[in-house]
C-alpha cells in the first residue's frame, strides 16, 4: 500500500527558499508511488500552490483556526487554506502545544474546523521524556486521544510523535514503536471503528529504519534536504 510522506517545513525557510525547495521536490520525487505532501510555513502557501498544483505533491498547513470565520485576530481560516489549494492540516503538533499552550479543547475546535473547510487533518500526539521514563506513555497517549477525539464524526490522520524524539537525532525504536503503536490503534477502535491512517514522526531520516504497520512519517528537519528526502520515500 502507497505510504504517507508528510515533510514539515516548520519555520525553517523564507517563501523565496520554501519556492526553490518546493521546485525540487516536484522535479526529484516526481516518480514517487507515495503520497507526498508539503507542509510550509503559511506566508510560503500561495508561492507553493501554483508550483505543485499539476503534481503528485499535496500541500499542507501546519495549523488552522478553531473557528471558520470570526473574531480571530492573527488566525488563518482552514476555509482560506482550502480555497488556496491546501489538501492537509497539521493540528497539534508539539510546538504549537508547548509554545501556544494550546490544550485538548482548542484542538478538537480544529479539527473540528479543518473537517468543515474539506481539509485532512494530521493530528499529532506523543509523550514527553520524563512521562516515558515514569512508564507513563500509554496513561498520557489514553488521555491525549479521548480529549481530542471523543465525540468527533470523523478521525484525522493521526501521527505519533513522541517528544523525546523530535530533532534530537534519536527516533524510537522498532520494539518500542511496535508497542506503542498497537496501543494507540486499540485505542483509536474504542472511538471509532474506522482505522485511521496512523504516522510515526521524530528523527526521521534516511538511517531509519521504517517499521512495518505503520502508514506513513511526518519528517521535519530530514525534509529540508531533498537528497535526503529523497531516500528516505525510497525514490
Ligand atoms: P524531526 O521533526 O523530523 O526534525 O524530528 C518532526 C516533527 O516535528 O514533525
Amino acid at each position: 500500500m502507497a505510504k504517507l510522506f508528510i515533510a514539515n517545513w516548520k519555520m525553517q525557510l523564507s517563501p523565496r527558499q520554501a519556492e526553490r525547495l518546493a521546485l525540487l521536490f516536484k522535479k526529484k520525487l516526481a516518480g514517487s508511488r507515495d503520497k507526498l505532501v508539503v507542509c510550509p510555513d503559511f506566508l510560503s502557501l500561495p508561492k507553493l500552490a501554483p508550483i505543485l498544483k499539476a503534481s503528485n505533491i499535496s500541500l499542507g498547513a501546519q495549523d488552522c483556526a478553531p473557528l471558520l470565520r470570526g473574531a480571530q485576530t492573527g488566525e488563518i481560516s482552514a476555509l482560506d487554506l482550502k480555497a488556496l489549494g491546501v489538501s492537509y492540516v497539521i493540528i497539534g503538533h508539539s510546538e504549537r502545544r508547548s509554545l501556544c499552550q494550546e490544550d485538548s479543547q482548542l484542538i478538537k475546535a480544529k479539527l473540528k474546523a479543518s473537517f468543515s473547510a474539506g481539509l485532512k487533518p494530521v493530528l499529532c500526539i506523543g509523550e514527553n521524556e520524563a512521562q516515558k521514563k515514569q512508564g507513563k506513555t500509554k496513561e498520557f497517549l489514553r488521555r491525549q486521544i479521548k480529549e481530542a477525539l471523543s465525540g468527533l464524526k470523523q478521525l484525522p490522520i493521526i501521527a505519533y510523535e513522541p517528544l523525546w524524539a523530535i530533532g534530537s537525532g534519536r527516533p524510537a525504536s522498532g520494539k518500542y514503536l511496535e508497542e506503542v503503536i498497537a496501543f494507540i490503534y486499540s485505542e483509536l477502535s474504542k472511538i471509532s471503528s474506522k482505522k485511521p491512517l496512523l504516522l510515526y514522526g521524530g528523527s526521521v531520516d534516511s538511517n531509519f529504519q521504517q517499521p512495518v504497520g505503520i502508514d506513513g512519517f511526518l519528517v521535519g528537519g530530514a525534509s529540508l534536504k531533498i537528497e535526503e528526502f529523497k531516500k528516505i520515500c525510497g525514490v
